[in-house]
């Protein structure tokens, strides 16, 4: 079976494809190594690492994605910068999935999540999606 998601992920810069394998595929060691461990406390160390993991990936790539757009508003003209409020929106997503990546683990940690996989499985969608969708969107794949 085909793990990485069936939609094309080309982009025009070899980079950010890169980086969104690298998030498809930390998130899929996430949910098909620890499938049947998420809610058992014995495992959580290594649900933690691999969390970890996905975190600074993320974090490095949506640094790239930034870098992308300051080099792009260079580009246009100041009365077409009402993208940055597109921009804006878009950084905001990052950082909320940061948030929600940091908020499970703190969770796990404290064993205070009910249902951890549960809410890896949104999270894991959340993600998918904005790249499928606001990355296209900026970054122009079809
Ligand atoms: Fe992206
Ligand atoms: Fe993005």
């Amino acid at each position: 079976m085909n793990k990485l998601p069936k939609t094309s992920f080309e982009s025009i810069d070899p980079i950010l494809d890169k980086e969104h394998k690298n998030i498809f595929k930390a998130l899929d060691k996430l949910y098909y190594s620890n499938k049947e461990n998420w809610n058992k406390p014995e495992k959580h160390t290594k649900i933690i690492k691999l969390l970890d993991k996905l975190y600074r990936i993320c974090y490095k790539h949506w640094k790239t994605e930034d870098k992308y757009f300051i080099k792009g508003l260079q580009n246009i003209p100041k009365e077409h910068h009402d993208i940055n409020k597109e921009i804006q929106k878009h950084r905001e997503q990052h950082k909320s999935m940061l948030k929600c990546i940091l908020k499970i683990k703190t969770e796990i940690k404290q064993n205070k999540s009910r249902n951890p996989s549960k809410k890896f499985i949104q999270m894991k969608k959340d993600i998918i999606n904005h790249i499928n969708n606001e990355d296209a969107d900026h970054f122009h794949w079809s």
